[in-house]
């Protein structure tokens, strides 16, 4: 956020916090968001298929042989990549306008593409910014597959042809930006084969967003955190190929070795000197679907930290041995215990609990939701020293001392199409833990969450993801206007929506006061907005009201008292035609 400054400052100050407020700006408007939910059996409309077919063309496609449109432009242009110039284009205007050019021209030949075809968008590109037919074709061909693909839709049939017991036809789960080659939909969703986790491109793309993680964390608290809890998913590491695990043997400073059979079944350590930093602690806390699906990761995620935990080096390079050491040397604990890392649900159990817990409003005491979330996750998994399998054992004290010493939580976001407050799942798990470790370190860790779909792998605090996902989605209008007209479920998304942005107030307390001000103003202090909300669901515009209000209650929200005051006579009117008394 910029904030806005007293004093007038001169015109380079002046010039750069107008460069840093059109950025926020961009970065809002060119966020991809679905307007609108799926509609089974149903293909996307025009404007959103080329919307994706941007962001498709936006990413270089090795296994297509296809480049980045963006890149191929800039280049073209005499300009510097395309990841260069928006880091660029932040800090000088020249570079700014640089990038609208390039923006322009991909928008330009997307354009052209969808109402004209392939060979015009590839003449047009050549006329308007020299890129040859032959660096843009490649591209093109891949985008009118991925078009044509979009434009059809075999869900129905599919479903049909599941229910008489047919075969359907396997096709991978990930997000379209991720891997095109999900399409067409209406197939049988498989995963993937848990040895191959992580793979090499994975490990590659965690390499940038851990440098840009701990960069951040350095550079505003002059220091590496000594200890991080990280979330892992299942789904989220089939789409990617394991990306959050390999941020986690990165943290470690470690790296998968595959066997004969081109297995990733070891690791090896990467020596300080190339490091270059110290090792960091990583508790991770993993959902009941990943330990499902990859049995295999949960064993070298502990032998990464059994191993590191032996290195025979300094404690202030290798945090996780110090650790370890500490624990160890304050008596009562074994080797053993000190080093468990790996958490998860019971066998055979699933989730936080923490959702229902903050949706139901059945808490009232601070500690209870991050100790919710431990009672639920505290079951270790890996191998002891003596190599018998842990596999669920209760471990509450472990994990509390682990989570004592955290400094930072963090959860790697790998798709546009599921935001934070999108799903109750992200406040359930990041604001769990982040609750958790705040009773036990007794400070609130600094909360993170990557973008690595970005094409610079940003990292953002929950404070800017909030912050973002609340302007590009449960304020925009676009957004609000495409969920509304699937009525009735239109307004349950956007009560969803309000409740979720609470889960993260519950949490981690990082919901500013404006975003309750602007939700009470555009859902319910606008008369006509109101209306249409309980018009279509009274139920979820009570519900809507009342969190409102519950917010303003447990103190995430400091209002004026007018508001509130309104909120509540309103909420009364609702509850009051809902019971049927007027
Ligand atoms: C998972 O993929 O592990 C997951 C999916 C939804 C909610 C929580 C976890
Ligand atoms: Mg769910």
């Amino acid at each position: 956020m910029i904030e806005p400054q007293e004093k007038p400052a001169d015109s380079t100050e002046r010039d750069r916090r107008v460069l840093a407020l059109y950025e926020e700006l961009l970065e809002i408007e060119q966020r991809l968001i679905p307007t609108g939910l799926h509609i089974f059996g149903r293909v996307p409309e025009q404007g959103a298929r080329a919307d994706m077919l941007r962001m498709v063309a936006s990413f270089p496609r090795p296994e297509a042989g296809t480049r980045a449109l963006t890149d191929l432009v800039a280049e073209k242009l005499g300009l510097s990549a395309y990841d260069t110039l928006l880091k660029a284009a932040a800090q000088d205007r020249r570079s700014l306008s640089d990038r609208e050019r390039v923006d322009a021209l991909v928008s330009g030949a997307i354009e052209t593409f969808t109402t004209e075809g392939p060979e015009a968008a590839v003449a047009w590109l050549e006329t308007n910014a020299g890129v040859s037919a032959e660096d843009s074709r490649p591209l093109f061909t891949l985008l009118e597959k991925v078009s044509a693909q979009l434009n059809t839709s075999s869900e129905l049939e599919s479903l049909v042809r599941a229910l008489r017991g047919e075969y359907l036809e396997p096709g991978p789960g990930a997000d379209i930006v991720q891997n095109p080659n999900i399409l067409p939909t209406g197939r049988n969703t498989h995963a993937i084969n848990p040895y191959t986790v992580p793979s090499e491109i994975a490990f590659t793309r965690a390499y940038r967003a851990v440098n840009r993680l701990l960069e951040r964390h350095f550079n505003e608290n002059g220091r590496y955190p000594r200890a991080m809890a990280l979330v892992l998913w299942g789904l989220d590491n089939i789409k990617t190929q394991g990306e959050g695990v390999a941020q986690a043997l990165w943290l470690l400073g470690v790296r998968p070795v595959r066997d004969a059979l081109n297995r990733a079944t070891e690791v090896e350590v990467i020596p300080l000197d190339k490091l270059n930093r110290p090792r960091i602690d990583v508790v991770m806390t993993i959902s009941g679907i990943f330990r499902d699906l990859f049995g295999t990761t949960m064993g070298l995620l502990d032998r990464a930290v059994r191993s590191v935990a032996e290195l025979d080096e300094p404690a202030e390079m290798n945090y996780v041995r110090r650790h370890v050491l500490e624990q160890v040397g304050d008596g009562g604990s074994t080797f053993d215990d000190a080093a468990v890392r790996v958490f998860s649900n019971a066998p055979g159990n699933y989730g936080t609990n923490v959702n229902f817990m903050v949706m139901g409003s059945e808490w009232e005491n601070d500690d209870t939701l991050g100790d919710l979330f431990v009672t639920r996750k505290c079951f270790a998994y890996g191998r002891d020293s003596e190599g018998r399998a842990i596999e669920g054992r209760e471990a509450r004290l472990c994990m509390d001392r682990a989570l004592a010493r955290v400094e930072a939580t963090y959860q790697n976001i790998d798709t546009f199409e599921i935001g934070i407050t999108d799903v109750d799942h992200y406040f359930e798990y990041l604001g769990g833990v982040s609750k958790a470790v705040e009773k036990r370190a007794r400070a609130r860790p600094a909360v993170y969450l990557s973008d690595t779909l970005s094409p610079d792998a940003k990292i953002r605090s929950i404070e800017e993801t909030v912050r973002l996902e609340t302007r590009a989605k449960t304020l925009n209008p676009k957004w609000y206007e495409g969920v509304l007209r699937h009525g009735f479920r239109g307004v349950a998304e956007i009560e969803s929506h309000v409740t979720n942005t609470f889960g993260w107030s519950a949490t981690t307390g990082a919901v500013d006061d404006w975003i309750y001000t602007e939700v009470a103003k555009t859902y319910v202090l606008d008369q006509a907005m109101l209306d249409r909300l309980r018009n279509l669901n009274p139920h979820s515009a009570r519900l809507l009201v009342g969190r409102l209000l519950e917010a303003h209650g447990r103190g995430f929200w400091v209002a004026d008292s007018h508001i509130i005051e309104e909120l509540r006579e309103i909420f009364t009117r609702l509850e009051d035609s809902l019971e049927g008394v007027f």
